[in-house]
């Protein structure tokens, strides 16, 4: 049988600050309530000409450099990004193909919002112990600036853009695998987080009658955030008999400072397991946890083998998490 190994990392960080200073100017916040609230300092907005397929392309190059592949020895691409190119079609995950010049590869784009991530860890995992697909190419891509509501201030504060790529690729040694992925939804808590319009589920009668942004009921997510992530991560590690103490880096979704403060603590990782990203990047949906992975590997602390425990929630309601090692070099 064929085992999937996390192979390597790449992210992409756009040039554009925005500080929280910066909002102040456009909406009614301040510097101090959005770091008392939520952490996040700054974070990063992409170009105008910009395009999510993009960032995804410049994280996707590192990630394969770094995996020590070639090109052609990829073959599929799975995006996850809730701000694609173009809604519905063509997916991000064909446009990123062809830029990259990939050929005529399996691809394709899924929706799992900030979850995405870990969704496409479990599929790449999926295709590769069925023996269908040797190298897979996993993104998570986002401009999130293009579906961000600027006169509201109860989501722009929380939101930026970026991209994280990575390499799973098959391996016959099981101590290379990734462990377990598990992940789950909930429709019940589709209204908690959604972009109500450009839809065929929108109160209008064009689908391209209203701009198409993000809307969320903050107080009421952040409540089923914790109590989501804290329940995933104890029934991932319960049924692989493992514990806190054997996670090196436990890489939560980037939504807000004291939502994962409360999870760590309900888990009882220390400081120095929990990988903090959301003070100069905010939520980048998709493209945290990668983004955040990455930031760890270029400043050293994540060594080959290192055990990584992520763990996401985000629109749907969607959650999940994954036990990995991280095999890069
Ligand atoms: N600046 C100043 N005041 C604000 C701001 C702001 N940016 N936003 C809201 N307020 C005000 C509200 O109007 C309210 O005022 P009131 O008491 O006079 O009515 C007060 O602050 C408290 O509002 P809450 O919404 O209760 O504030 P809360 O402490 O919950 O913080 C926040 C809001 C930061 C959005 C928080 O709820 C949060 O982080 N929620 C989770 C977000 C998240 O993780 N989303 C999921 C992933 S995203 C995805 O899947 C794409």
């Amino acid at each position: 049988m064929a085992y999937a190994a996390f192979r390597s990392i790449g992210a992409y960080i756009p040039e554009k600050i925005l500080t929280n200073d910066d909002l102040a100017y456009m909406v009614d916040t301040s510097d101090e309530w959005i770091t008392k609230r939520t952490g996040i300092k700054e974070r990063r907005i992409a170009a105008k000409e910009e395009r999510t397929s993009d960032m995804g392309v410049n994280a996707a190059q590192v990630s394969i450099e770094r995996s020590g592949l070639d090109k052609a020895d990829i073959d599929m691409i799975i995006c996850a990004t809730i701000s694609p190119d173009y809604f519905n079609m063509p997916s991000t995950a064909t446009i990123i193909a062809t830029k990259l010049g990939l050929g005529q590869i399996t691809a394709f784009d899924i929706s799992a919002a900030c979850t995405g991530f870990v969704y496409i860890v479990g599929i790449a995992k999926a295709f590769i112990e069925s023996g269908m697909k040797k190298n897979i190419l996993i993104v998570g891509s986002e401009k999130l600036s293009a579906i961000t509501d600027y006169t509201d201030r109860g989501t722009c504060i929380l939101f930026g853009d970026g991209a994280g790529a990575a390499i799973i690729s098959a391996t016959d040694k099981k101590e290379e695998a990734i462990i377990d992925v598990n992940t789950g939804s909930d429709g019940n808590y589709a209204d908690l987080l959604m972009t109500p319009n450009g839809g065929s589920g929108s109160a209008h009668d064009s689908l391209e009658s209203d701009k198409v942004c993000m809307q969320m009921k903050g107080n009421e997510t952040f409540k089923v955030a914790v109590r989501t992530l804290t329940n995933d991560v104890k029934e991932i590690l319960e049924k692989n008999n493992m514990h806190s103490d054997d996670i090196v880096h436990f890489v939560p979704h980037q939504a807000n400072y004291r939502i994962i403060k409360a999870v760590g603590d309900a888990l009882k990782m220390r400081e120095d397991q929990v990988v903090l990203t959301v003070g100069k990047y905010g939520n980048t949906s998709g493209a945290s946890i990668p983004m955040a992975i990455n930031d760890i590997y270029e400043s050293g602390k994540l060594k080959k083998g290192d055990m990584l425990l992520l763990d996401a929630f985000g629109g749907g309601l969607t959650w999940g998490s994954a036990l990995l090692p991280f095999m890069g070099e």
